[in-house]
């Protein structure tokens, strides 16, 4: 490994460790002491391993880091797993369906994260999936059918020989890969997959749309970065902000587009733009997505709520002592923006570590 390499985790390693020990209330004998450890491991193989400890809070400064994500709050309370040690696929896998039984927990969702091997150790994998829980998407004569987001993904598992009923709310096979191997998929045992049918607290025809979102939003294609470690595969999950399914998964005219079809069902005058049809039913559809979230007992949050809430963050995040980071053009909600606070405030965007960041597709 070329030295500049080993310095510069050296660095990040020992930046990381003094910032996390003085977090966790550890004495600076206790950092230094480890510290010099690391830098010892690091000269040694050219890396190092976490302790738990290290890996947990790691995995919540990533979390609090984050300048996409308007639920920081509870950075805290993230439940790390520990997956390090898997043996295969099917070991990734069970883990992984656990993970999504823990964080379900019937509808009262439990933010966690599950951390496979770092990218320095064997056995390590890659989560083909963008999240583990995701409708397909098929590009047909008559149209795109499904979610035209998952499109590509779509393809790569029937070429791997998955096979679907070709609907529009299909949902996806888990895809695991470990270095070197030959791709493996496994279906969604059904007691992981938590689904909303929606429906509307005022119209009743409104469940004859026949749309739904699923419960659970597990991001599954970041990497984790913690001290100069990258996990590759670390999928993580909190809960839904209403807008994200209301108005943006059904809404955009490139995913589900269904602003139009709400409109129709609701008589809006869809001949004009003036007569605000599209702001008419982006409501009514965020409308249902947040009742038939609640009505069925699973965890949400509207943008409102959810903008204070960020707000409050950054007073907590004052009160230790630290800024908090942010992009503004991520934080604003994408419906009526301005009603909330985040809209009126300016944010740095500097990127910090650990952090959670994009990594190319494997397919
Ligand atoms: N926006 C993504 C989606 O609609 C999910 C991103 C993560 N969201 C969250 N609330 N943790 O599926």
């Amino acid at each position: 490994m070329a030295t500049t390499t080993i310095e510069k985790i050296a660095e990040q390693a020992a930046a990381f460790l003094g910032e996390a020990y003085f977090e966790l209330g550890k004495s600076e004998e206790e950092a230094k002491l480890r510290i010099e450890e690391v830098m010892l491991q690091i000269e040694q193989t050219g890396s190092y391993t976490h302790t738990y400890d290290e890996l947990k809070h790691g995995a919540k400064m990533a979390w609090r880091n984050n300048n996409r994500c308007i639920g920081r709050l509870f950075w805290n309370t993230l439940e790390v797993f520990d997956a390090r040690d898997i043996q295969d696929e099917h070991d990734a896998a069970s883990r992984i369906f656990q993970h999504m039984s823990f964080a379900t927990n019937n509808g009262r969702i439990r933010p966690a994260i599950t951390v496979f091997p770092a990218n320095h150790a064997p056995n390590r994998i890659r989560i083909w999936n963008h999240q583990l829980v995701r409708y397909a998407g098929y590009d047909k004569a008559e149209g795109i059918v499904g979610d035209s987001s998952s499109i590509a993904f779509t393809a790569a598992c029937e070429k791997l020989g998955w096979t679907s009923e070709g609907t529009r709310f299909d949902v996806l096979p888990l895809v695991i890969q470990r270095d070197g191997e030959a791709p493996q998929w496994f279906s969604l045992p059904q007691e992981t997959v938590l689904t909303v049918p929606l429906s509307h607290p005022e119209n009743e025809d409104f469940e004859k749309l026949k749309l739904q979102w699923y419960a659970v939003p597990f991001i599954a294609d970041m990497e984790l970065e913690i001290g100069g470690i990258i996990y590759h595969a670390a999928p993580f999950n909190g809960w839904y902000m209403g807008t994200e399914i209301g108005a943006r998964n059904l809404s955009d005219t490139d995913r589900y587009n269904q602003l139009p079809t709400v409109a129709k069902l609701f008589q809006f005058d869809t001949t004009t733009n003036t007569s605000l049809w599209k702001d008419r039913a982006l409501i009514e559809l965020n409308i249902a997505v947040l009742h038939s979230y609640r009505k069925h007992g699973v965890s949400i949050v509207d943008h409102h709520t959810a903008a204070e809430q960020f707000l409050r963050f950054e007073k907590q995040e004052q009160g230790h002592g630290r800024t908090v980071t942010g992009r503004w053009s991520w934080l604003i909600p994408p419906m009526s923006p301005a009603t909330t606070g985040i809209w009126h405030r300016s944010l740095d965007d500097t990127e910090r570590s650990p952090a959670y960041r994009y990594q190319p597709a494997p397919y």
